[in-house]
């Protein structure tokens, strides 16, 4: 099926190859993109030159490009409707990057909540540039598709913001050249947390075991973790804000999140029930979405070639659009075009 992409609004998101995707990358991005596809002209990339800002194994950088795509279609991302590629395929990302890290203030860089956290759990001496630079990447990625809106969770926020003054920096200083991206607030309640510390969003690179539910888990994994997950004293199954009662309230936003019910209802039917209950049911729902995903995922990354045909056709389509915008960017900065 081929839709017309004119007239629609372009929006373009991205996730970073490294670790495993979660169920919070499902239920806050994927999910919301799969919908999102048909009312914009989408682009999504796997952002592997972000996953670098940390060291990377080679192997494992390339397998997990792979996975992050595949995932990307699984979920339901259609590529006959939205252009999914990976960001390295393009080095028109790079090359922007640096234009904008050359305008980008240190000020700016430095007030960065991402650089600052990431950084501190490093030593000063050994952080790479690019941890820093990080969101001038960013801002090229979504300047490049000239990019009307873009789908983040409320961390990117900053990053988008950023992006917003540096574009606008941009055109100030060498006329008209990028649109202006909006943040695109997702759904409200589909911020889930970590299962073993429900009061910090759930993370796809940590090594503690109890943390996150991965898309890729399998069903024996996704009973222990489910059932181990922290709850509390108060026996009372309801949505609550309060950070001693956020264990309950992250597994029925898990709920709510997959099954679309109203919190009311789902509040009532737990309204005679216990934790154990209310975690069976969880497991249920969680494994009633990610077994066919993962079905789907499966025949994705056997299918010999299908993948990397998806890929090339993308980041033809990618190309086309981010190569126009650099053209532009060039002539626009002063640098002699070749003929
Ligand atoms: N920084 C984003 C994150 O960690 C990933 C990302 C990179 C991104 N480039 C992007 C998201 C462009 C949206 C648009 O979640």
């Amino acid at each position: 099926m081929t839709i017309n992409t004119i007239d629609k609004q372009r929006v373009l998101s991205g996730i970073q190859p490294s670790g495993n995707l979660t169920i919070g990358n499902y239920l806050g991005a994927l999910k919301q993109w799969v919908v999102q596809q048909y009312n914009y002209d989408s682009f999504f990339c796997v952002v592997d030159l972000h996953a670098i800002t940390v060291q990377q194994d080679p192997e494992l950088l390339r397998q997990k490009t792979r996975e992050v795509a595949a995932l990307y279609i699984a979920s339901g991302i259609d590529p006959d409707i939205s252009t999914i590629f990976v960001q390295s395929h393009i080095p028109a990302h790079s090359e922007l990057a640096w234009l904008l890290t050359c305008m980008a203030p240190l000020g700016w860089l430095n007030r960065m909540t991402q650089f600052k956290d990431k950084s501190a759990k490093q030593s000063q001496e050994s952080i790479g540039a690019g941890l820093l630079n990080y969101p001038s990447l960013m801002a090229a990625d979504i300047l490049l598709y000239q990019a009307n809106a873009v789908p983040v969770g409320d961390d990117q926020r900053q990053h988008l913001e950023f992006t917003r003054d540096l574009a606008q920096r941009f055109n100030h200083l060498y006329g008209e050249t990028f649109t202006i991206p909006d943040v695109m607030v997702p759904q409200a309640g589909a911020r889930i947390m970590g299962l073993d510390e429900p009061t910090s969003k759930m993370s796809k690179s940590t090594d503690s075991e109890y943390h996150a539910i991965y898309l890729l888990d399998d069903g024996a994994i996704l009973k222990k973790k489910i059932m181990r997950s922290v709850t509390d004293s108060f026996r009372e199954i309801k949505f609550s804000g309060k950070p001693e009662r956020a264990g309950v309230n992250n597994l029925l936003t898990i709920h709510r999140a997959i099954t679309g019910e109203s919190s009311e209802s789902i509040e009532e039917y737990f309204s005679d029930k216990g934790y154990g209950d209310l975690k069976k049911t969880v497991l249920a729902s969680v494994i009633g979405v990610l077994e066919p995903l993962q079905t789907e995922y499966q025949r994705l990354i056997n299918e010999s070639g299908y993948l990397d045909n998806i890929l090339k056709q993308g980041s033809e389509k990618a190309a086309d659009v981010a190569n126009d915008t650099l053209r532009r960017v060039r002539e626009n900065m002063g640098f002699l075009m070749q003929s």
